[in-house]
């Protein structure tokens, strides 16, 4: 028996600095606290989805190292299938160096990707038969852009939905990775990077990048923008609707790994979802929002995830 969701991305240490402020470049601050954590944006949305109890496997790679080991255990901990994370015996596990700011909880991220470095086009299709037998495989771009590309492929050959996430955002993707997806979801800087249009952060702009996805880009799949404490634009292809998602008003301490939160929910949502219903992805979009805006109300990135779907208060 195959498991719901597959994802392919990254594994990452994050090693996460509190301060009152982001410093400027050439400037040294004080920070406040500092703790570890498991992240990764690939690891952090399966996380996401597994502590909501859909069934989850993993295609990564750590390092033989300390922070390996460690990751290794976690992954298991969580209940994630882990056949397909593989130990490197000559690279580090990847680090994310993390500075989040007290003001708004918002961060600034640098991540080395060591030993995720090498899950390469190869290594994803020794996967081939987790993805064939799962009902939702989940990419972003934080390993080699052609390794999250064949992933998507291999999804569409055996008919599994697809969500990729662009993120980080990286300009000038192959054209077709962004249509060949079934769902295609994005925050606001990595809708400007891939639309090139500016100062995407509320419904209107984020729909004009939309528009010009869907003509310009020939994405004739569903689209989601998310705009942080604004909410979420859904372009749902198979209704040909709009719909409009306004974030819970939230104090944010942390919103490191909201958008992975965001992503994992959704994904356990749509491999949760029985029966044919015009709903489901709305549905689905709405949980997110719900999941994701109740993770910045703590510090960390997987250690703020919710372990159930939080009811929502609106
Ligand atoms: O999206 C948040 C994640 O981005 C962090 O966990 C960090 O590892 C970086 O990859
Ligand atoms: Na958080």
């Amino acid at each position: 028996k195959g498991n719901d969701i597959v994802v392919v991305g990254s594994l990452f240490m994050d090693l996460i600095s509190y301060t009152e402020r982001i410093p400027v470049p050439g400037e040294t601050i004080v920070g406040t606290d500092f703790q570890t954590g498991y992240g990764g944006k690939g690891a952090n949305q399966c996380v996401a989805a597994s502590r909501l109890g859909t069934k989850c496997a993993f295609v990564g790679k750590l390092g033989n190292d300390v922070y390996g080991k460690q990751y290794y255990d976690n992954m298991v901990k969580e209940g994630v299938n882990v056949n397909y994370i593989k130990i490197e015996d000559k690279v580090p596990t990847g680090v994310a160096s993390i500075i989040v700011g007290a003001a708004d909880g918002q961060n600034i991220i640098v991540c080395v990707f060591g030993a995720t470095g090498l899950v390469t086009p190869a290594f994803v299709e020794e996967a081939e038969p987790l993805i064939a037998n799962s009902k939702v495989v989940v990419v972003q771009l934080e390993i080699a852009v052609e390794s999250s590309f064949r992933a998507l492929q291999l999804a569409k050959k055996h008919s599994v939905k697809s969500i990729f996430n662009v993120a980080p955002g990286v300009k000038d993707l192959p054209r077709e990775m962004l249509s060949i997806t079934d769902i295609l979801c994005l925050n606001e800087t990595e809708a400007e990077i891939v639309t090139g249009l500016s100062n995407i952060h509320d419904r209107e702009s984020a729909e004009s990048a939309i528009e010009k996805l869907r003509n310009e880009f020939q994405c004739q799949n569903s689209i989601i923008i998310t705009l942080g404490s604004e909410g979420v634009l859904l372009w749902d292809s198979q209704t040909n609707r709009y719909h409009f998602v306004v974030a819970p008003k939230v104090q944010a301490v942390d919103c490191t790994g909201a958008g992975d939160c965001f992503v994992g929910t959704l994904a356990h949502c749509l491999a949760a979802a029985t029966g044919d219903s015009d709903d489901h992805l709305i549905n689905a979009v709405k949980q997110a929002v719900t999941n994701a805006s109740d993770s910045v109300l703590r510090k960390g990135t997987q250690s703020s995830f919710p372990h159930k779907l939080i009811p929502s208060t609106q």
